[in-house]
């Protein structure tokens, strides 16, 4: 049934046009809640590529929803197999009880993923699969009689979610300030923006491997024995889209493997096709120990996450009695079979509709149309890498992330277009169903609004 439009429906009426009694109970997530709700931005259906607006407007999806929606909007396989999932089977325990679909969908999932990860670990989140990566390796070590291992060193500007381990993994002042003093004995690595040497960049960018030694200064200061395991994202992008310089990513393997630290990829944005490949790991040719995914696990139907772990990491656990729990670990809705019915679904539609090609075939398109945006007012900087883009502008005086927000807010009322703004970097990764010119409409929309804003 299509949703009904506010114009005919007074109840929507009232939450479009920011009548306060009717929005003040939504305490509403990494959101300027009290600005929101004056001029609401609410969808109210979406189908392929767009989004409608409870006013009626077609909205051109530029951000996948939020880096999740990666088959599109309302897909009829995923659709159908929810509703019948939701009828079948809607709930059924994982903990010492299973049903089917788990252990079929990890098999699937293990088929995608690069060897020797074979082996999945279902959480419903991204930040529930950054938490679960993390205790894995905490509790790997002691498994393997290294237990003193218990540090672990994250990124600058690195986003793992909101959990009390990812943030204290994570690089993002704004998430760590206020919240106390988070995990102890944790470190970070410096972060490889660095837009004197690579604005402007088409792809990776050349300058930067070096910046990996650092994580060989923080061993010398640390002494190895004392780490567990290394997180980062392979592309990070809440921070506003922070590419791996060329070589980097594989001198922090090669500096982990000499010292016998883990690697975490935090794939949540990467996994699922967003760079060409099933996974970032293997577009770069980089292997993890293990990799932490959501998103576009289910294209963000249904909540769910998913760690992957090496062999040698599942089978450190398979020791012991046999009657004795080997992880103390796992959430009610590990394997949710809804979510499990939306991921198969998802992994078909991906596999017979060739999506995680799609960022390799049109990645050069998209890489020349967010180009073109070189010379705009108040543009510094435009990254790209498979279907992933940011256009990062300068600062107002007044203040960072006004102008990003105004740009943001402006595509969305007057271009009806979704882009996302994080300070003042628009980011893009729009569904891999597009197609040229859905890329041209994208960047034509981001240019005149770019134009329009002082
Ligand atoms: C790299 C990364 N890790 C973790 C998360 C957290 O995912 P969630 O919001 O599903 O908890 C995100 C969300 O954007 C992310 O980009």
């Amino acid at each position: 049934m299509p949703f009904p439009d506010a114009a005919s429906d007074p109840d929507l009426q009232a939450l479009a046009t920011g009548h306060p009694e009717r929005t003040d109970a939504f305490w509403m997530p990494f959101t300027a809640n009290r600005q929101f709700k004056k001029t609401p931005r609410l969808l109210a259906s979406a189908e392929g590529m767009y989004y409608r607006s409870v006013d009626g407007r077609e909205i051109l999806d530029g951000t996948g929803g939020l880096w999740c929606v990666n088959a599109g909007h309302a897909n009829p396989r995923i659709v159908q197999a929810i509703q019948q999932q939701a009828a079948t089977l809607d709930f059924a325990p994982t903990f010492q009880m299973g049903h089917p679909l788990p252990f079929i969908l990890a098999e699937r999932l293990a088929a995608i993923a690069p060897d020797p990860l074979k082996h999945v670990f279902f959480t419903n989140s991204g930040s529930e699969s950054v938490d679960t990566a993390l205790k894995i390796a905490l509790a790997y070590h002691r498994a393997r009689g290294e237990g003193q291992r218990t540090r672990l060193i994250g990124r600058e500007k690195g986003y793992h979610g909101v959990g009390f381990g990812g943030i204290s993994v994570g690089g993002m002042v704004n998430n760590r300030k206020f919240f106390g003093a988070m995990l102890p004995g944790v470190d970070h690595l410096r972060h490889t923006l660095d837009l004197q040497r690579n604005a402007f960049s088409r792809g990776l960018p050349q300058h930067g491997a070096e910046l990996a030694e650092d994580l060989e200064r923080l061993v010398q200061l640390h002494d190895a024995s004392t780490i567990a395991a290394v997180i980062i994202e392979p592309i990070s992008g809440s921070a506003g889209v922070v590419l791996p310089p060329e070589g980097y990513l594989k001198r922090i393997r090669e500096i982990c493997d000499k010292h016998g630290i883990l690697l975490i990829f935090d794939e949540v944005i990467t996994g699922f096709g967003r760079v060409g490949k099933a996974f970032a790991a293997q577009r770069f040719g980089v292997t993890p120990d293990l990799i932490s995914t959501a998103k576009g696990l289910t294209n963000g139907a249904v909540p769910m996450g998913a760690v992957f772990a090496s062999k040698a990491i599942h089978d450190a656990f398979m020791h012991g009695p046999e009657g004795a729990i080997e992880l103390f670990h796992g959430y009610t809705y590990s394997g949710h079979p809804l979510a499990c019915a939306a991921a198969l679904a998802t992994l078909d539609v991906y596999e017979s509709e060739g999506l995680f090609e799609k960022a390799i075939e049109l990645g050069p398109y998209w890489e020349q149309a967010i180009h073109s945006l070189k010379g705009l007012p108040n543009v510094v900087d435009i990254r790209n890498f498979g279907l992933v883009g940011a256009v990062e502008l300068a600062a107002r005086p007044e203040g960072v992330g006004q102008r990003g927000y105004e740009v943001f807010n402006r595509c969305y009322f007057e271009q009806n277009l979704m882009v996302r703004c994080t300070g003042d970097v628009i980011a893009m990764s729009p569904p891999l169903i597009l197609n040229k010119e859905h890329i041209d409409r994208i960047f034509d929309r981001l240019a005149a609004t770019i134009r329009a804003t002082a």
